[in-house]
């Protein structure tokens, strides 16, 4: 099998290393990829958000299957192209990507479909955005309607940011924000794997949001994540499969606009029970490279049976035991705008480190071989171990080799679930 991965992060860096290692895929392809997935995918370039120039490509290729890792992709219609071209793709049509792309889309999907979710409203004048903050209360959550890098949300006590928020949001052309109540409780991901009809769940994962440890400072595209969740309340998959992922699927089917390809179901276990946070169409990042990292059946085959309408068949999917932990190493001043060009350094002995290896993003090759930052998010240290004490321990030592001026890092992902701490105050599965 040919394949050929859209995108350019740490995400897609994960989904080539995972292809690689599956004995049906002949050669991977990369667009535009990144310096780190040389060694694994020919690299290519395309405008990723032009469904004809990646429909061409993926011709020329001789691609039997394209995988979609960004939205906005997804959004501009690429997947709709290539699949009418006769071309199996993983992604969903731009009409089922409007889960992701509007949230107040997103709401009226679960809505219809029964999906337990915050209560939110939709405004689109500043007056009203004031009413609904002080009906809802602190903490207040605005979000951006449209697509904003997961940097749309502010969740804040105080009520004049939360307003400000707003009107950055509502002076974009036509801008709308979403105004909800506050969910308490851990979150967690879940990613489904649908071909239209049948759903597939992968193992869930935590990812850290917030761009410093203890949850401080701005939302980030995401810091780090770890897999599988041992805190979280036995049955939550199968719940979440049940009461959000199945019903949605269906609902987007019966609305004529079926969701094939990856539901990303963002929860938040609350004390009144398991609620969505948000829905994306595309697998996340960083849990992407938790979740493959600790995937034992082969990736090309899944990815091929949710673009062919044959998930069905698909015997049940294989884990590794153990735990799998990323920690992401971002550039200075993200995730305001990154400071780049960069050299960094280290990455090779961060690989020869137990259990370790490192997923780029932000890169691109430097003189002398060397690469250098080229983006917020730079790499992505990915660590397995029979543990999650052990996993982290070895990401943490990998993370210590590298080098790069200015970067930061969290240094407390997985730490509160190794301790014990996390709480999960809902009465259970189903509340
Ligand atoms: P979203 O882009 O909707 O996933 O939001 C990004 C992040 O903001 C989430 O992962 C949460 O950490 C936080 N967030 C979003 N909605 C809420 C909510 N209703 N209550 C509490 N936190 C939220
Ligand atoms: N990790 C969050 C996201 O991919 O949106």
């Amino acid at each position: 099998m040919n394949v050929l991965v859209i995108g350019s992060g740490a995400r897609e860096h994960a989904l080539v290393a995972a292809l690689a290692n599956d004995p049906q895929v002949d050669a991977i392809f990369a667009a535009p990829g990144n310096a780190g997935m040389s060694s694994q995918a020919e690299l290519r370039d395309v405008d990723v958000n032009d469904p004809t120039a990646v429909t061409a490509l993926a011709v020329e290729l001789d691609a039997d299957l394209v995988v979609v890792g960004p939205e906005a992709p997804l959004v501009a219609g690429v997947a709709d192209a290539i699949r009418d071209a006769g071309i199996a793709c993983f992604g969903p049509s731009a009409a089922a990507a409007e889960l992701e792309a509007s949230k107040a889309f997103a709401k009226q999907v679960m809505h219809f479909a029964q999906v337990p979710t915050a209560r939110a409203g939709v405004a689109t004048d500043i007056d009203t955005v004031a009413m609904m903050l002080s009906e809802f209360g602190a903490p207040h959550v605005v979000k951006d309607d449209g697509l904003a890098a997961g940097k749309g949300v502010v969740v804040t006590d105080d009520f004049d940011e939360a307003l400000e928020h707003a009107k950055q949001c509502l002076n974009k052309p036509n801008g709308r924000v979403v105004i909800e109540e506050f969910l308490d409780g851990p979150e967690v991901s879940l990613f489904c794997i649908t071909d239209g009809v049948t759903v597939v769940p992968l193992q869930p994962a935590q990812d850290f949001k917030r761009v410093a440890d203890d949850d401080a400072g701005p939302n980030t595209g995401g810091m780090g994540a770890y897999t599988p969740l041992d805190w979280a309340p036995e049955g939550l998959v199968d719940e979440v499969v049940r009461t959000v992922a199945q019903p949605t699927v269906d609902e987007m089917a019966r609305r004529g606009t079926p969701f094939a390809g990856l539901l990303y179901v963002g929860l938040a276990l609350t004390s009144r029970g398991t609620r969505v946070i948000e829905f994306n169409a595309r697998f996340g990042d960083p849990e992407t490279q938790v979740v493959l990292a600790s995937l034992k059946t082969p990736l090309a085959g899944v990815l091929y049976a949710a673009s062919t309408g044959t998930l069905a068949d698909l015997p049940p999917l294989e884990w590794y035991e153990g735990a799998a932990v990323t920690v992401v190493i971002a550039a200075e001043n993200y995730p305001g705008t990154p400071v780049t060009g960069d050299p960094i350094t280290g990455i090779e002995e961060a690989e020869d480190v137990e259990g370790v290896h490192v997923l780029h993003a932000g890169t691109k090759a430097g003189p002398d071989g060397v690469p250098v930052s080229a983006g917020g998010r730079v790499l992505s240290v990915v660590a397995q171990g029979p543990t999650l004490a052990e996993a982290r321990d070895n990401a943490y030592d990998g993370v210590g080799q590298i080098f790069l001026r200015g970067s930061h890092y969290r240094t407390d992902i997985a730490a509160k679930a190794i301790e014990g701490s996390i709480v999960v105050s809902s009465q259970g599965a189903g509340q």
